[in-house]
């Protein structure tokens, strides 16, 4: 009992000690993990000299952690996984895939290069087995992101380098224990298989953790639909993911339990981002920071207090063999950045990355948490040989120290020499208009405050004065950067306005309005617009197209589905989506423009707000006419969609109302579970597609057809019951030159275009109109293409039928006879209709 008393007070000391070393760092400019380090390797220095009798609390604290038990199995299973979970959720998974090429690179093939040539330069100066010796190449394989990312963080480095940086060390960690674990399996082991062998088990534990990590990070985003607003149980969810993905692995599937744990954040980080409430998000985000912190400054401090004991018997000879694997290490660091990748980048395997950023990462390969645990783990296991043990114990620690104190102190420099931590000037434009924007609203506030709490008017004028002054600083340093043109100025803000829009989505998504699905995709999408803008600037903007605007193979199919066999859900689910995105887009594409209008104009000037109101509203037309064109062709299905979406900003305001009154005190807990269960039911109901109903009214359309329309009303009934109604898409060929004709069209609604061989300009023809008459007269092959030029109602007459109905009727078989006469002729491009008598 007063064992453990003593522990709980070891662990709470070093807390309480490593919250004083994150101001520390920030104080004297080092990054957080050097000075862990030290303190660290201090703390060894102090337990060794002053622990021993002594029954105060301080002696006591430093016999506990002399005698501290945190054996390499705890930092391997409790620590580790939160730390890689962490870091693997901060990555950007789209960038990550944009550079997935370096990344791959430097994370798999770099971690084998490193290892070989640290394993055979230390083969050639020691006794030891080329396993051990590679054994130790794998250890000091992973580099380590957190003293770098936070210099980086410090100098505002580029977003690219930091993905780069984060992508590798994010996948090496997981290659290099992968391979660390195969090493030490062949070192103990007695019989082994060959390199073969190992190459085989090596892809079976990769490839086994990506498919564990991946199927548990897709439950667990299942999972998470259920407990929903509930951040409690969602963060425990991704917490225990961290750990169920690593022991699954680890455990009963025998593959790589850090390969699981990284694959399934990195889910968690794409897909479940939208799976997970929005509220809970930024929540869960600073628990795994903390959670991160912790791990990492346990295993630093935890390995680092053992440093001096461990150098204690180290001579000059391990310090010359500390130096070549500093000097293999870096070396094969180098060969793979500057000899490498740029053949990757002449394969067209990866994008170009340049010497300043390729000697920034060879220089921050620091190492840290990953290696000294793996060393640990060595110095633990009883069937590794004492002298092994304690060597590679050495070199390790001996290893990341040097990093840590010669690349860690002097990168801030590199970066700063290299110039990568100056803005470029648009980089530096955007600044000063973001500066500009806030500052301007700022000053709007500023009043309102002071307005609201009654300020003396000269305190307010003084504040105010201030903000007015910081503008215009602003605006002379904006002065200073004439050299960006008009066309920067509108890139500048069309990033501004492509951010928001994605914003925007979000906004309405955790509103409830906008479904998750729907928002999914729109956000993927600005992402994209937003790449197009960066490389193209408004021509990128402008070719990016509206979503769903083109008609997918999807889309086409289930129309198809729908028309030849009746089968309607695909249609039906594809038709709420799209009619969904429309009103969103529309929505969002009002609010920019408002934002474009009181906002935008304001930093950036009328012109180029006047520009980019211009593209809106380009946009915006766009949207209008597919959703009218929606609401024409599905006009009743139409309706019942706009009730649910307008039912679903009802059942918010509903669920707002009801948490107001609850938190009034109007109502008690339990009537409030009640209603939210009620809601609940209600939005379920809504949630059901409707069936889709796209019968049309025959008749009606065929009162549509002028050619009909003086006809009395039992021969319409008569004529309705041959004709059957058919949607065509825009852009759909309707008839195909060289076919068969087996039918003829009536436009009820939309348009078409005929492409007429012998004409230059294709012939247009529109509601009330026909086409497809001439094959069945002449029984001739058809001598057009028709095709659909938005959406159309057509009425179709089979051919038998027609033959039927012209035999009946003379007045309507001379009419269409004379039309088609009349479209014989070549120069006669677009004959008149003449009505039947
Ligand atoms: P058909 O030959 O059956 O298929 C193609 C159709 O295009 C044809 O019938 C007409 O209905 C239509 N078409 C051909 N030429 C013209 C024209 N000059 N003007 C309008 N429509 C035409």
């Amino acid at each position: 009992m007063h064992d453990i008393v003593i522990q709980v007070l070891g662990v709470a000391g070093l807390l309480a000690l490593v919250s004083f070393l994150p101001p520390l760092a920030a104080r004297f400019q080092m990054p957080y993990t050097v000075l862990l380090a030290g303190v660290g390797v201090a703390l060894g220095a102090v337990i060794q000299t002053f622990a021993g009798p002594g029954k105060d609390p301080l002696h006591d604290f430093l016999n506990s952690l002399a005698e501290l038990d945190v054996s390499s199995d705890v930092l391997l299973h409790v620590f580790l996984p939160i730390l890689l979970f962490e870091t693997a959720l901060a990555v950007d998974v789209r960038r990550l895939f944009e550079d997935l090429g370096p990344i791959l690179l430097m994370a798999v093939v770099a971690v084998f290069v490193c290892t070989f040539a640290v394993g055979y330069a230390v083969n050639l100066f020691t006794p030891l087995p080329l396993v051990a010796c590679l054994l130790l190449g794998a250890i000091v394989a992973s580099t380590d992101p957190a003293a770098v990312i936070g210099i980086f963080r410090d100098l505002g480095a580029p977003r690219r380098l930091t993905t780069l940086v984060e992508g590798e060390s994010l996948l090496n960690d997981a290659a290099a224990i992968a391979l660390f674990t195969l090493l030490l399996e062949m070192l103990t082991r007695t019989s082994h298989g060959g390199a073969a062998a190992a190459a085989v088990d090596f892809l079976r534990d990769f490839s086994g953790g990506v498919v564990t990590g991946y199927v548990c990070g897709r439950i667990v985003c299942m999972l998470v639909e259920p407990v929903r607003n509930q951040p409690m149980a969602e963060i425990t969810l991704t917490v225990a993911l961290a750990y169920l993905s690593y022991v699954l692995a680890d455990h009963y599937v025998g593959a790589s339990g850090v390969v699981a744990t990284v694959t399934s954040a990195l889910v968690i980080g794409s897909v479940g981002r939208t799976r997970i409430s929005p509220a809970t998000w930024g929540a869960m985000e600073h628990v795994w920071q903390q959670l991160g912190f912790w791990a990492n400054s346990m295993i630093f401090l935890l390995t680092a207090i053992l440093v001096p004991r461990l150098l204690a018997d180290a001579g000059w000879a391990e310090v010359g063999l500390v130096v070549v694997v500093v000097l293999a290490a870096f070396a094969a660091r180098a060969v793979v950045l500057f000899g490498l990748l740029p053949v990757l980048s002449w394969a067209g395997l990866a994008q170009k990355v340049s010497n300043s950023y390729k000697s920034v990462m060879l220089w921050g390969g620091m190492r840290g948490a990953v290696s000294l645990t793996l060393a640990l783990a060595v110095t633990e296991n009883f069937r590794v040989p004492d002298k092994l043990q304690s060597f590679i114990a050495v070199m390790v620690t001996g290893f990341v120290f040097v990093t840590l104190f010669v690349n860690g102190t002097t990168l801030r420099w590199l970066i700063r020499l290299l110039k990568l931590d100056e803005l470029t000037p648009v980089e530096r434009a955007m600044r000063n208009r973001a500066l500009a924007l806030s500052t301007d609203s700022i000053r709007d506030r500023v009043s309102a405050v002071a307005q609201t709490y009654e300020v003396d008017g000269a305190v307010k004028d003084v504040m105010i004065a201030r903000y007015e002054e910081r503008l215009k600083k602003i605006d002379r340093d904006s002065q200073e950067e004439a050299k960006l043109t008009d066309e920067d100025r509108v890139t500048i803000g069309l990033v501004i306005l492509v951010n928001r829009e994605e914003e925007l989505y979000y906004a309405h998504f955790s509103e409830g309005v906008v479904s998750r699905a729907v928002m999914e995709m729109l956000a993927g999408r600005s992402g994209r617009l937003l790449d197009a803008v960066k490389s193209q600037g408004r021509n990128g903007y402008r070719a990016f197209e509206e979503p769903f605007i083109a008609f997918s193979p999807w889309m086409r199919t289930a129309s198809w589905l729908q028309r030849r066999f009746g089968i309607h859900s695909p249609l039906a689910r594809r038709l709420s989506m799209r009619f969904e995105v429309l009103v969103a887009v529309r929505t969002v594409l009002r609010e920019l423009l408002a934002f474009t209008r009181d906002r935008l104009a304001r930093v950036l000037g009328q012109e180029v707000a006047f520009e980019l109101e211009g593209m809106l509203v380009g946009r915006l037309g766009i949207v209008e006419q597919a959703l009218a064109a929606l609401k024409l062709q599905y006009p009743d299905y139409a309706v019942v969609l706009q009730s649910r979406y307008v039912g679903r900003a009802a059942l918010r305001l509903e669920h707002a109302e009801y948490r107001a009154m609850h938190a009034e005190s109007i109502i008690s807990q339990e009537v409030l579970t009640d209603l939210e269960r009620d809601l609940e039911q209600r939005r379920r109901v809504l949630e059901r597609l409707p069936k889709l109903d796209v019968r049309f009214d025959v008749a009606e359309l065929v009162r549509r057809v002028p050619l009909f329309a003086e006809l009395p009303a039992e021969r319409v009934a008569t004529i309705a019951t041959l004709l059957r109604a058919q949607l065509a898409l825009p852009g759909e060929t309707i008839v195909r030159k060289g076919e068969r004709g087996d039918a003829m069209f009536f436009i009820a609604s939309g348009a078409v275009e005929v492409l007429v061989p012998m004409l230059a300009e294709p012939v247009k023809l529109g509601t009330g109109d026909f086409f497809g008459e001439m094959a069945l007269l002449s029984r001739q092959r058809r001598n057009a293409d028709v095709r659909a030029l938005g959406y159309c109602q057509l009425l179709v007459l089979d051919e038998k039928d027609f033959r039927r109905l012209v035999q009946k009727d003379a007045d309507l078989q001379s009419h269409i006879q004379a039309v088609a006469e009349a479209r014989r002729q070549p120069t006669q491009s677009s004959p008149a209709v003449p009505a039947v008598s």
